[in-house]
């Protein structure tokens, strides 16, 4: 198994430019959504990449996090992910939340643990959700859940991304374009009572975000590439 990675690593990193060189950039918008079930969320924030927007919901008094992730997958593509990084801020270890369309029409959400490079686990994940449904439209995917968050946590890493074919029901690689490298941010969930950083302190934090994407990047693909390959 080992030693099939590299191969495995540029394969993958083939067929991610291919794919990206298809990928039409969309334009989902906040202000606009309505959902079909009726559900409403007390906050909203359009995502900085991939035209991805989440709305939510903190409940702080049981540490609640209830969410509707929003994205339209590359093009060709079939599934889209949301996930939270409870100890780092790349892929690997990432807890990710998943709406695939199968070839039928049918929409699944399901969970993955994200646990190395090498291997995507479908399984629970390691904080409670509940409430986990999917639903397509034609032109956006969305998933529906509620989660457990760590008490008093006052900020999230959210990773998210938008993939490519689902075969069978398993996801296959999204496209590594720039805006797939870059999408993850913080969710904050409670203000800080200090005062605001300075605009510098974002430029501060600019290596180590980067450092962040590639492996998040890498992770996504290899993890991708098992499920696919496997
Ligand atoms: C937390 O509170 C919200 C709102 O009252 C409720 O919908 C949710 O089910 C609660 N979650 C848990 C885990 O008790
Ligand atoms: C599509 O396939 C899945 C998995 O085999 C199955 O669970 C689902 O019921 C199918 N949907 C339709 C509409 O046939
Ligand atoms: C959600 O929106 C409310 C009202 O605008 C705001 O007071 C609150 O700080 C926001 N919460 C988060 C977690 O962004």
């Amino acid at each position: 198994m080992a030693a099939s990675a590299a191969t495995r690593v540029s394969l993958l990193l083939g067929l991610a430019v291919l794919s990206a060189l298809a990928s039409p950039s969309h334009s989902l918008d906040c202000a606009s959504q309505k959902f079909s079930n009726k559900k409403v969320f007390s906050n909203c924030s359009d995502l900085p990449k991939l035209g991805a927007r989440l709305h939510y919901t903190y409940d702080a008094s049981n540490s609640s996090l209830s969410i509707a992730f929003t994205a339209a997958p590359a093009a060709g593509g079939a599934w889209v992910a949301y996930a939270i990084n409870p100890t780092s801020t790349g892929m690997v270890g990432s807890q990710a939340l998943m709406a695939l369309k199968l070839a039928n029409g049918s929409v699944f959400a399901k969970t993955y643990n994200i646990m190395g490079y090498h291997s995507i686990v479908e399984s629970k994940l390691s904080f409670e959700v509940w409430d986990l449904t999917a639903e397509a439209s034609n032109d956006a995917m969305t998933i529906f859940a509620s989660l457990k968050v760590p008490e008093k946590a006052t900020s999230l890493n959210q990773v998210w991304q938008v993939g490519g074919a689902v075969i069978g029901n398993r996801p296959s690689i999204h496209p590594l374009e720039t805006e797939n490298r870059a999408s993850m941010s913080q969710l904050t969930l409670a203000a800080s009572s200090s005062p605001a950083p300075a605009p510098s302190g974002h430029s501060a934090a600019v290596p180590a975000f980067q450092r962040g994407s590639l492996a998040a990047v890498l992770g996504l693909a290899l993890l991708v590439g098992s499920a696919i390959l496997s």
